[in-house]
């Protein structure tokens, strides 16, 4: 082999350097490649109940594992040879166009995960064009997350109150300030065993002991944050000393019924989706009652722990209900690859729920935009790899279910 002594002329390309970035967070959130790095991320930043109240599940966790095991056994089949020089990842769910095929779910006490909390997740949603779900149990105001994301889409996320009257007082509120979408959850009659918080004694709102103040050490940013802004309480519920569980044990009506359901249906002017359905059986009562779509849901594994795997039940569901209202899903989605599975097995849309607390947790508002951007990331490069350039391109036989478990 013959050698010779590099030239400065040949070094030169070698040589650039990167500009160094200075915000710690842009430098932190921009070495998160997936979402599983942002959770790794979060963990670190958060003070242990609250990542634990986020992370953990009901009972055993198994209901979660077996969710995201589920995509994990996805085996994607490629189409070659198709022009997927472009992509278009938009479609039309529940009467206007959305940008990407998920939303934000909704999801309880969000300003304890990080202070900027709803609205950062409101507004990163209205900057994606996706829609984002304002949960009962939120800790911003419907009139405040409508005002922070005026140009954007909001659903509201009901559960039913024993005090119907105050519960449907907030339906008014949220049909006045714009809300498009009512969204009732159906799977918490009562609150799952979610052993996590009752193991690091976790209350709304935290309080300290002496093993949080050891936990909060390495964690100054989440302390200061939640020392100096505005205090941590629900918006639109009492005010409460207690554990979750019990505040979902008081409050929640567990009477609430498919007849329920109708009237609730016919007092909100706009579309109505259902949360937590689990089974072929009720979504095709949900059909039949009339209402737009159905979330296939088993609540991310906080309620009945060992409940069907979503993603296991939506071909049944799309083939009995597909063609009389929407199927969307959540549970377990981890990626974007796990959102296009969903797609091409029929589901109309998916919601993210852990996916966006842990980029909110790893650096507020641009941590949310991170996660969607890691996601988008994703889900538009599995389906250029697929063969396909559009959403509705996207069909069964691109995916083969591996199943590791099924009923004998
Ligand atoms: C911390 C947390 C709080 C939640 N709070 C609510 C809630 O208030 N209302 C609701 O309908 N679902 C709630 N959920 C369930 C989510 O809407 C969604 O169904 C679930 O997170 C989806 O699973 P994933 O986290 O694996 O994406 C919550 C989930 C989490 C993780």
């Amino acid at each position: 082999m013959k050698r010779q002594l590099p030239k400065r002329r040949d070094l030169a390309p070698l040589l650039t350097f990167k500009k160094p970035t200075l915000s710690p967070k842009q430098r932190r959130l921009a070495s998160a490649l997936t979402i599983e790095d942002l959770r790794r991320i979060a963990k670190r930043r958060t003070p242990r109940p609250a990542f634990d109240y986020t992370d953990g599940a009901a009972d055993g966790e198994v209901s979660l594992a077996r969710a995201r095991e589920a995509f994990g056994d996805v085996q994607f089949n490629p189409a070659i040879l198709r022009d997927v020089s472009k992509v278009d990842t938009s479609r039309e769910i529940l009467g206007s166009r959305v940008a990407l095929p998920f939303g934000i779910a909704p999801t309880g006490f969000t300003r304890m995960m990080q202070t900027e909390g709803e609205i950062a997740g409101a507004t990163a949603a209205a900057a994606a064009g996706i829609p984002y779900s304002l949960s009962t149990m939120g800790t911003t105001s419907i009139e405040d997350v409508a005002a922070a994301n005026p140009l954007g889409r909001n659903w509201f996320q009901l559960y039913m109150w024993k005090d119907r009257e105050r519960s449907m007082a907030l339906v008014d509120r949220a049909a006045k300030a714009g809300y498009d979408t009512l969204m009732v959850t159906v799977d918490v009659p009562l609150a799952g065993a979610r052993l996590r918080d009752v193991r690091n004694g976790m209350t709304i709102p935290p309080t300290l002991t002496p093993r949080t103040v050891l936990n909060a050490i390495p964690r100054p940013a989440w302390w200061m944050n939640f020392l100096t802004t505005e205090p941590l309480a629900f918006a639109s519920l009492d005010s409460w000393s207690g554990t979750v569980a019990d505040l979902l044990d008081t409050m929640f009506d567990p009477t609430v019924t498919y007849e329920d359901l109708a009237w609730i249906r016919d007092q909100w002017p706009g579309k109505v989706s259902v949360k937590g359905v689990q089974s072929v059986a009720d979504a095709r009562r949900l059909a039949d009652v009339g209402v737009d779509a159905i979330v296939l849901s088993n609540h991310g594994g906080r309620q009945l722990d060992r409940a069907p795997v979503p993603f296991h039940l939506l071909p049944r569901v799309v083939k009995e209900v597909g063609s009389d209202l929407e199927v969307h899903l959540d549970t377990g989605i981890m990626s974007g690859q796990d959102i296009v599975a969903a797609i091409a097995h029929g589901a109309d849309f998916t919601l993210i729920g852990r996916a966006y607390l842990y980029g909110l947790m790893a650096g507020g508002r641009e941590g949310v935009d991170r996660t969607i951007e890691i996601l988008q990331g994703q889900i538009e490069r599995t389906m250029r790899l697929l063969g396909v350039s559009t959403l509705d391109e996207l069909e069964p036989g691109h995916v083969t279910q591996l199943m590791r478990w099924g009923p004998r």
